[in-house]
């Protein structure tokens, strides 16, 4: 992870083999009533580098896809593999849970110890990381969510953004070269979600590779690509301004516009430019007035 004194960690960038790949995937949950395809034919890659945000609407695949990721999982069908390491082998596993770092939506089931710098160690060390390089680590991702100052604090007094925050702290201490998160923010207050936005967003200007899957339309303005999925198929691979400026688009994949985006739809057709990726207040009075 980049410290404070690091420049930009070089996982992201250079050899062509480091990637998360979906080559022709299926996968079913198995009901009494015969299985419930949760994924169907997914040909995806995830580059270094990329701030992926992955939307769809509930019961999508979205989850299905995050834990065939780090083996959770495995595939019915086709191949999930991380920098050439395979989920279908036991033996890669391993070596693909210390590549990715996964982030759930509940921050009070990813907690495990009873201080905050413990809790952020407790990954490494038990990987069985040095003393002085587990403190580096520690002090370095804090920094990286804006948790300086917190290593005593016990994390149930934590409030749900600064939770997740840790939770994401624990993730980078792990040094990971994919960062996953699955709808880190939908249990959060508004406070909470910029908070956790404004993390990603730094770790991203980090050259981190970030795959952030939500239903929220509004975290997609950011990203450098948008996947849509939609009954366990990839509907949609392309720029959030592709997207976002497209309400039938978006009306077909069940995705819905916040008020903001709504409002920023009208004016648009109305003849003022505000950019389809204004998805919040601020960018919407931006466009409308520059200068403020
Ligand atoms: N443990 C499970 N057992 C049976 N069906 C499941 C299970 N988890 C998810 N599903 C089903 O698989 C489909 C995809 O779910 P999921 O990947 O959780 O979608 P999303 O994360 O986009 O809401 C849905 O139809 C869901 O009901
Ligand atoms: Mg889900």
């Amino acid at each position: 992870m980049a410290g404070p004194s690091s420049s930009v960690r070089p996982d992201c960038e250079g050899k062509r083999t480091r990637m998360i790949r979906f080559d022709g995937v299926s996968f079913s949950y198995p009901t009494p009533s015969g299985g419930i395809q949760a994924l169907d034919d997914v040909d995806l890659t995830l580059s270094e580098g990329e701030y992926v945000v992955v939307l769809g609407e509930n019961g999508s695949g979205k989850s299905t896809l995050v834990r065939l990721i780090n083996g959770l999982l495995a595939p019915g069908a086709g191949e999930v593999t991380v920098d050439g390491f395979t989920t279908s082998a036991e033996a890669d596993v391993w070596e693909i849970r210390r590549r990715v770092g996964m982030v759930f939506q509940n921050p009070d089931n990813q907690i495990v110890a009873t201080f905050v710098e413990e809790d952020v160690a407790f990954g490494p060390e038990n990987l069985g990381v040095p003393r002085d390089e587990l403190r580096r680590r520690v002090t370095s991702a804090l920094q990286a969510v804006g948790l300086e100052g917190f290593e005593r604090r016990e994390p149930h007094q934590l409030s749900g953004g600064q939770k997740q925050r840790l939770a994401i702290a624990g993730a980078l201490a792990m040094e990971p070269d994919y960062l996953v998160l699955d709808e880190p923010t939908a249990m959060l207050d508004p406070q909470g979600r910029a908070d956790v936005l404004g993390v990603l967003h730094r770790l991203r200007e980090r050259g981190r590779c970030i795959v952030h899957v939500t239903h929220d339309l509004s975290d997609a303005a950011q990203a450098d690509r948008v996947v849509v999925m939609r009954r366990g198929r990839i509907v949609f691979d392309g720029t959030p301004e592709e997207l976002l400026g497209n309400a039938a688009l978006l009306a077909e994949y069940g995705l819905t516009q916040p008020a903001i985006g709504v409002l920023a739809q009208s004016l648009r057709e109305s003849g003022v430019d505000v950019p389809a990726t204004a998805l919040d207040v601020a960018r919407v009075v931006n466009a409308l007035w520059p200068s403020s």
